[in-house]
């Protein structure tokens, strides 16, 4: 049965936040959103290091927005999930579900008996000598990290009843599904640029084709600086914040103290991204990829839209979680709500994917 009321939770290396979602009509309505700030080393490359302070913040979430559902659905992103679209002989699902774990381990970077399977099938289709194949979106979760995540959550008193990987959440909160004009062609990158990882996915009208979880975020710029400046690490936040990009790779830097070494490392998270995309790209079934949409905190960084555009030569995007939902009585001014929206596709869509059990 269909749940009426999902919290999705998003536990992110600067922070957790949790989206309380009614699900009954479309659009859905965004009830509740909430965040509390987790200290430096809780999560390190989008994995959890310290359950105790990420249980205690999850507590703090839950008393300061008033939830009162306990049952979350949990996002993961590190290098201890993959996502794979893989190519195997026709067969019902029910057969695959059986077969999946003879068929997957050439194609994920663990071993298959430490791991969470689950998959989706995308597409059958007929190869040139007639044989009937299918086209599988293959998820593999390394089970002790999946334990971990669980830990924390069942530590804060909640009750985690879906976990999922937060890159196929995006496409769920700001996969355009055709717009008014009808299908949109081509396919979208969603890009999430967050404090330690770069979650980066292509879908097509909604169906997720390609993901990648790099271990890079945010962050890496604000170690450059502070370590090229001498600064400390929040000294060196609040000018990246204060500064952000030059508009144009090369162009001279927007002010006089506009470091050069903020420059150099985004130029290469930029180039890092461009890479990602250009190898998914050079597959031979690839769907183009047409746009891209960035969320993500670190995707505030003045000018990294107009960089990216430059780079992967395709317009790019401010993802909008707030313009596919209703809003409920959320408390939140129209500038706080502006400042949040790009904090809040991760929960969101992973409140929406409860929608679908
Ligand atoms: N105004 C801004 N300008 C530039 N960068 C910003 C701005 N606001 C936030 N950031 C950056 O956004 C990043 C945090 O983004 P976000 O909150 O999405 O990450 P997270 O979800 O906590 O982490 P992750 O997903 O990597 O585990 C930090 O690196 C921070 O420096
Ligand atoms: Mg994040």
């Amino acid at each position: 049965m269909a749940t009426k009321r999902a919290i999705g939770l998003d536990i992110g290396t600067s922070g957790v936040r949790a989206a309380d979602v009614s699900l009954a009509r479309r659009p859905v309505t965004l009830e509740g959103f909430g965040q509390v700030s987790l200290p430096a080393g809780a999560i390190r490359d989008g994995e959890l290091i310290d359950q105790g302070i990420v249980a205690e913040a999850l507590g703090q979430l839950w008393k300061r927005a008033g939830f009162r559902n306990k049952k979350v659905n949990v996002g993961v992103a590190n290098q201890h999930v993959v996502v794979r679209a893989i190519d195997l002989p026709q067969m019902e699902e029910q057969e695959l579900r059986g077969a999946l774990q003879f068929q997957v381990q050439e194609h994920i970077p663990m071993p298959v008996e430490d791991a969470v399977l689950d998959f989706q099938i995308l597409d059958e289709y007929l190869t040139e000598s007639n044989e009937r194949m299918m086209k599988v979106l293959v998820v593999a979760a390394q089970k002790d990290m999946v334990s971990s995540v669980i830990g924390a959550v069942t530590q804060a008193g909640l009750d985690p009843v879906g976990v999922d990987v937060t890159p196929l959440a995006l496409v769920r909160a700001l996969g355009e599904r055709g717009g008014a004009l009808g299908e949109t062609s081509g396919g979208e990158a969603i890009i999430d640029v967050g404090a330690g990882i770069t979650n980066i996915v292509v879908h097509e009208g909604g169906i997720t084709r390609f993901v990648r979880i790099l271990l890079i975020g945010g962050n890496q710029l604000t170690e450059a600086l502070a370590a090229g400046m001498g600064v400390s690490f929040e000294d060196a936040e609040g000018m990246k914040q204060r500064v952000g990009l030059a508009s144009a790779a090369g162009a001279p830097p927007s002010t006089e103290s506009a470091p050069r070494i903020l420059e150099d490392r985004a130029a290469s998270y930029v180039d890092e991204i461009r890479g990602t995309l250009a190898y998914y790209q050079a597959q031979a079934e690839a769907v183009r990829v047409t746009r891209a949409v960035l969320t993500g905190g670190g995707s505030k960084l003045a000018n990294l839209e107009t960089r990216l555009a430059d780079a992967l030569r395709l317009p790019v995007e401010q993802g909008r979680t707030l313009q596919r939902v209703r809003l409920g009585k959320l408390g939140l001014s129209e500038s706080q709500l502006a400042d949040a929206e790009p904090l809040m596709a991760a929960s969101v869509g992973l409140a929406l994917g409860m929608a679908e059990e």
